[in-house]
């Protein structure tokens, strides 16, 4: 890693990404983050639309003096799709949340990796996909924990694929995080009953998946690639 990585962040506006960014320059990276609008030193790009990630990676170059070093894709949403809806708006639910949780993230894994097999420089991927691509998450949220198996499906095969080239790819599972006002983060989960299902006793906060995030950016042990760390106070054991 050089001495001050350069580092693209998604969903940096709020929530884990916020905190992600933070801890990032703290430790040192030149980051440029990302929300769905531009918003003060926020690039915008809204994922739902076909060729926001491709422009997003293109402002971030011009930014960053034509070098990426670390991608850390966090941008992603939780809206429930019930069965009972109709067709039509059950599908659109559905592509949706994979365009914007895993197509997104897939087309800037893409141009990291040709950025640095083009320029043969190390680089390195985190994705944060979710405790739910191995437990499962609720009858309105197929499209969540696929779209999030998904995309640790997509990190182990970077990982895989690039590691001799120096490109290492990680992700991190969180399970429930305090992103908001704990009664309304709650209610959106499904309420205090939650809790019982977690040894820990209390959900994540975003401070501990920053943390890992920004771990997995910068220090992480190159052996470690292809890892997908945990962060669910014992909620789902595998
Ligand atoms: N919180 C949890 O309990 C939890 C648990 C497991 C995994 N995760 C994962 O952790 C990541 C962050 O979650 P969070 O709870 O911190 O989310 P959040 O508070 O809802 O923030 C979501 C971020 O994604 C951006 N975003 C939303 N829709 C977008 C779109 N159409 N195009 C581009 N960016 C968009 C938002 O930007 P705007 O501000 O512009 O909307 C925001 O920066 C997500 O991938 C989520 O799936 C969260």
């Amino acid at each position: 890693m050089t001495n001050q990585p350069h580092i693209l962040l998604t969903g940096a506006s709020r929530g884990i990404g916020k905190s992600i960014h933070e801890a990032l320059e703290a430790g040192a990276g030149r980051v440029i983050g990302h929300a769905s609008r531009a918003k003060g030193n926020l690039v915008g790009a809204d994922f739902a639309m076909p060729g926001a990630a491709s422009d997003l990676w293109a402002q971030a170059m011009e930014r960053l003096d034509g070098r990426v070093d670390v991608l850390v894709n966090n941008a992603g949403i939780f809206q429930a799709n019930p069965l009972d809806g109709s067709d039509i708006a059950w599908l659109d639910s559905w592509e949706e949340t994979m365009r914007i949780n895993l197509t997104a993230s897939a087309e800037l894994c893409r141009l990291a990796v040709r950025h640095w097999q083009e320029t043969g420089r190390p680089g390195r991927i985190v994705n944060v996909a979710s405790r739910a691509a191995y437990r499962g998450d609720s009858p309105a949220h197929w499209h969540y924990a696929a779209s999030k198996a998904g995309m640790v499906a997509m990190t182990k095969s970077i990982a895989r694929g690039y590691g001799s080239d120096g490109i290492l790819a990680f992700a991190v599972c969180p399970g429930f995080t305090m992103t908001g006002m704990a009664d309304d983060y709650l209610a959106s989960r499904g309420g205090p009953e939650l809790l019982k299902d977690i040894p820990l006793g209390r959900v994540a906060e975003t401070s501990e998946i920053a943390d890992i995030v920004k771990f997995c950016a910068l220090d992480a042990p190159p052996s470690m690639t292809g890892a997908v760390i945990d962060a669910n106070g014992a909620s789902f054991v595998r």
